[in-house]
Order: structure tokens, then C-alpha cells, then sequence
């Protein structure tokens, strides 16, 4: 089926979108991106995602050309127009068309972009089976607060994961685990508590971490945000990833190492069942 895009206010078929060559994302990686999940036909979490892509584009000090209730409309609608039920509305905002020149350019209008991706959100064989992480450099840069789509070293680190047949690579700097190459890492010690990376300007503030790490303090679990080796991850009793485009996924194997019994564990499995609770029902 060919889908509908969103390009610049206009819906059109995909084969039928067109970006200038000049567009500085395409030149310079200058544009800020959100993945909001689709659950129901239904977005989940769509207010933290704005608020992100918000902070992402004052950061760069980047004009949003919509407003929200524009933005939450053009996601509607290619929901609609796709018959979308379960998946992800990708949504990119750039600075826009200039002559290549690094420094901003004053008058450019920012490029909006929206496509919808199908991806079985709910019931994923890898959340039953579990999945394998292998560990590498973090090689970004010093703004991976800002989801920016200057993506190279993520898209590298899913190669060498690819590579060593995981499905996701863990980066790790000066030793403690920062993050996935599109989620956030977490592992559980002690058999109850969930430890993540505490928020800086070296993680994304992931929007499915926000709600995991409110779901487990209602529940009761307790929570540490505070750094974490790879030593550290490999002797957890469990360890997890989230990102809305997965949810909440068990990881078995850390490179190659196994994780508890190598199945998913307890606390893992609660986590997803009451966060998917909570996306169905959003
Ligand atoms: N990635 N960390 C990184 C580096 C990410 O790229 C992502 C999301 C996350 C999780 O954030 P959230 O829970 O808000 O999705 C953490 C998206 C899904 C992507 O690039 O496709």
C-alpha cells in the first residue's frame, strides 16, 4: 500500500513527496525528530513527545512553524489516512532550505515532515523471547540530550549489533552504560530495584523511561537513577530497554554474557504488562 505523507501542510502519496537538496538537514543533519507510538489507532504519550520536541528545537534555537493542536492533527490525521492501528507516527522538523552556509540562515522556513511506520507494538515476539544487547564505544557527540537526526554513530552502533546478530548495542563511556542506540537501558539489582542513568546532557530523556520510572514508583518499586558499569549490567538479576518504538523489552544477554536464567525475569515482565496496560488505555 502506498502510504500518505505529510510534507510542509500537504498530504500526498510517499512517491510523490520531494525535499530540496538544500534542506540543512539533509547538508548539515540540522533538524530535530520525535517517534510517538500508535496503539488502537490511538497515540501514546503524545504531550511528552511535543514537550521534547520542543526543548530539542529551542535548544538549537529553532522556530516550531505549528502549533500544538496543528501538530497533534497532522499525526491524527496520517493515523486516519493510513488506517494506522498499531505502530509509530515519525514526525521531523529542520531549519529548513538555504545555500549551504553554517551559520543559521535568517529567513529560512523550517521543513515539516510526517509518515507513519506499521509495528507490531503489543504482541512482539522479542518481549516472549527476549533480546540480546551487545556493548560499544559512545562515540556521539556532547548534545545527545537533543534528538537531533544526526544519527550516524546510532545507526553504526545497530550495524555492529546487527553484526553480532543482537538487537541493540549499549554505549558506554569513561565505563558506565549510557544508553541505546534508540532506547534507554536500565537493569534491576538486588532483585527489586530499577537502576537507569540519571538525566544530562549524555542521554535522551527518553519519554517511555519518564513513564516506566513513574509506573514502578507507584507500584512500588524502587528506583535509583544513578550511573552503571557494564560489570555492573552483566551480574543484574535483569536488565531492560525502552523507547516507543519497542515499549518495555526484556534483554537476556549482554555481550553474549546471560542475564539472571537468560529468560525474561519478574520484574521486567510486570513493567511491560502494566505500561502496555496504560498505552492501550491512553
Ligand atoms: N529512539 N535513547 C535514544 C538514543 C533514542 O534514540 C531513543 C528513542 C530513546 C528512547 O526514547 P523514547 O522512549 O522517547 O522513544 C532513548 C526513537 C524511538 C528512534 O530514534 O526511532
Amino acid at each position: 500500500m502506498t502510504r500518505t505523507v505529510y510534507v510542509n501542510g500537504a498530504y500526498m502519496p510517499e512517491d510523490q513527496a520531494k525535499i530540496s537538496i538544500f534542506d540543512r538537514a539533509f547538508l548539515f543533519a540540522d533538524g530535530v525528530y520525535e517517534v510517538t507510538a500508535v496503539v488502537g489507532g490511538k497515540m501514546v504519550d503524545f504531550d511528552p513527545h511535543i514537550a521534547r520536541l520542543h526543548r530539542s528545537l529551542d535548544e538549537l534555537e529553532m522556530a516550531c512553524p505549528l502549533g500544538d493542536d496543528a501538530l497533534r492533527e497532522m499525526h491524527e490525521e496520517l493515523i486516519g489516512r493510513n488506517g494506522l492501528d498499531e505502530g509509530v507516527v515519525y514526525m521531523q522538523i529542520t531549519r529548513g532550505v538555504a545555500d549551504r552556509d553554517f551559520t543559521y540562515p535568517e529567513d529560512a522556513e523550517p521543513t515539516v515532515i510526517g509518515f507513519t511506520q506499521v509495528k507490531p507494538l503489543i504482541d512482539s515476539p522479542q518481549a516472549r523471547s527476549g533480546v540480546t544487547v551487545v556493548t560499544i564505544p559512545d562515540i556521539r557527540w556532547r548534545r545527545r540530550d537533543i534528538k537531533s537526526t544526526a544519527l550516524l554513530a546510532q545507526a553504526m552502533g545497530k550495524q555492529a549489533a546487527k553484526t553480532h546478530d543482537a538487537y541493540e548495542a549499549w554505549m558506554v563511556e569513561d565505563g558506565y552504560v549510557t544508553e541505546g542506540t534508540s532506547s534507554s537501558a536500565f537493569i534491576v539489582t538486588g532483585g527489586d530495584t530499577i537502576v537507569t542513568r540519571q538525566l544530562s546532557n549524555d542521554i535522551l530523556p527518553g519519554v517511555t523511561r519518564r513513564a516506566i520510572l513513574k509506573l514502578s514508583a507507584d507500584a512500588g518499586i524502587a528506583v535509583e537513577e544513578r550511573l552503571f558499569t557494564v560489570d555492573e549490567a552483566k551480574a543484574a538479576s535483569e536488565a531492560f530497554l525502552t523507547s516507543a518504538s519497542s515499549f518495555v523489552l526484556p534483554i537476556v544477554r549482554i555481550d553474549g554474557q546471560q542475564i539472571g536464567d537468560g529468560t525474561p525475569g519478574p520484574v521486567v515482565a510486570k513493567l511491560r504488562e502494566v505500561y502496555l496496560k496504560e498505552a492501550a488505555g491512553a
